[in-house]
C-alpha cells in the first residue's frame, strides 16, 4: 500500500520533470506551451514556481519515454498518465498545457491539462482521474505556493480555476487557492482550517459563480469558519480581474468588496425579490437556513443579530424561525 503509493509519487514528479522539459527545451514546446503561457501574461518566474508544463501533440511520447525507463503500463495507468491499451498507449493530456497539483508539502498528486485556445469540441480541462494518491475532494490547487502568505494574512482567499489562483499569485496576492472547478468540500475546508478560519470566496462573475458560492457559503459555515463574498463584474473571474488590475487595486477592490455572507445573500436575493411578499419571505428563510447550518450556539446568536438588523425583521421571529428550521432537521 504505502510502497505502491511511494511508487505513485515517483512517477508523478517523472512526469511532472518531463513535461516541464518539454516546455522549456523543445521546440514544440517553447512554441506552442510557453507561448500560451506568455500570451496569457504568465512571466517566466510563475511559470517555474507552478512547474507548468507542456504535453506534446505526438500520442505517446511521454508513455513511450516511460516505458523505456523501466515504467510499466499499468503504473502509468494507475496514475492516469496513459490511457488506451497496451498495444496503441495513448498519452492523456496529449497537445495540452499542463497545471501541474501539487499536495500541501509540494509533492506532485496529478495534473490538469488545457487546451490550447478554445476548441469547443473538446473538455477545456482534462485532469488525472481518481487514483491512490490523486483525490480531487482533498486537494486545494495553489495550496503549496500559498500556504506561507495563508498564516501570514489570516486569510484564505478561494477561488474557482488554475489560472485565477496564478494570476493573483503572480499580482502580489499570494493567499490563493482553488477548488479547481469542483464544487467545494469539506475536506478541503478542513484544509484551509489548519493555516486559517478566514475564507473568502471570489468566484466567477457569472451565474455559474454565484451558485457555487451559495453551495460554498453552507459548507464553510458548517465547519465552524467566517466566510466572506467578494462578487466580481459580470464576465469577470479573478484572473482577468488581476490582469488588468495593479497588486493595489486588487487589494483595495477586495477589502471593500468582501461582505458577509448575509448581506450577499440577501443582495443577490433582493434583486430577484422586489416587493414581492413571498420571494422575500423565501430570502429571508434562505439567510435563515445558511445560519441554522452553523454548529456553534453563539455564533449563530450573534449572526441571528446581524440577520435582524440587515434585513429590518425583529431577531425573535428570526428565532422562531430557526428553531423550526433546526426541529427539521431532526
Ligand atoms: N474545469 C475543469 N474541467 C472543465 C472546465 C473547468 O476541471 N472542463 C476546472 C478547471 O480547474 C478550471 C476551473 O474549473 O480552472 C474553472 O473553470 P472555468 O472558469 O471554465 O475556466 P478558467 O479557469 O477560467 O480557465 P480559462 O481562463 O483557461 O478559460
Ligand atoms: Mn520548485
Ligand atoms: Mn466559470
Ligand atoms: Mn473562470
Ligand atoms: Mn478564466
Amino acid at each position: 500500500e504505502a510502497k505502491e503509493r511511494e511508487n505513485q509519487f515517483t512517477l508523478t514528479e517523472f512526469a511532472n520533470k518531463w513535461l516541464q522539459a518539454q516546455l522549456w527545451e523543445t521546440e514544440e514546446g517553447k512554441q506552442i506551451g510557453y507561448s500560451y503561457f506568455k500570451e496569457r501574461g504568465f512571466t517566466k518566474e510563475t511559470m517555474e514556481k507552478f512547474h507548468l508544463g507542456y504535453s506534446p501533440k505526438e500520442w505517446s511520447a511521454f508513455t513511450q519515454y516511460a516505458l523505456d525507463k523501466g515504467y510499466t503500463f499499468e503504473a502509468l495507468q494507475s496514475v492516469g498518465l496513459t490511457v488506451g491499451n497496451k498495444d496503441r498507449p495513448v498519452d492523456r493530456f496529449r497537445e495540452r498545457v499542463i497545471f501541474p497539483i501539487q499536495s500541501f508539502s509540494g509533492r506532485t498528486l496529478g495534473f490538469g491539462g488545457r487546451i490550447l485556445g478554445n476548441n469547443k469540441k473538446t473538455a477545456k480541462y482534462l485532469n488525472s482521474p481518481e487514483n491512490e494518491i490523486y483525490h480531487k475532494s482533498k486537494i486545494l490547487y495553489g495550496i503549496f505556493q500559498a500556504k506561507q502568505a495563508i498564516l501570514r494574512e489570516d486569510e484564505c482567499i478561494l477561488v474557482e480555476g488554475y489560472t485565477d489562483v496564478i494570476s493573483l499569485h503572480q499580482a502580489g496576492v499570494e493567499n490563493v487557492v482553488s477548488s479547481s472547478g469542483t464544487a467545494l468540500t469539506p475536506e478541503q475546508i478542513r484544509l484551509v482550517k489548519r493555516l486559517t478560519n478566514n475564507l473568502t470566496l471570489v468566484y466567477d462573475g457569472d451565474a455559474a459563480g454565484i451558485k457555487a458560492s451559495f453551495r460554498g457559503i453552507d459548507l464553510i459555515l458548517e465547519q465552524e469558519l467566517n466566510v466572506r463574498v467578494v462578487v466580481l463584474a459580470e464576465g469577470e473571474d479573478p484572473d482577468s480581474f488581476a490582469r488588468a488590475h495593479k497588486e493595489e487595486e486588487i487589494q483595495e477592490y477586495f477589502k471593500t468588496r468582501a461582505t458577509d455572507f448575509i448581506r450577499f445573500k440577501v443582495g443577490i436575493l433582493k434583486e430577484d425579490a422586489g416587493d414581492d411578499p413571498v420571494r422575500n419571505s423565501n430570502m429571508i428563510q434562505s439567510v435563515v437556513d445558511s445560519i441554522a447550518l452553523i454548529p456553534n450556539l453563539i455564533q449563530r446568536e450573534l449572526y441571528i443579530r446581524d440577520a435582524s438588523s440587515i434585513l429590518g425583521i425583529g431577531e425573535e421571529v428570526l428565532f422562531r424561525q430557526l428553531q423550526i428550521k433546526l426541529a427539521e432537521k431532526d
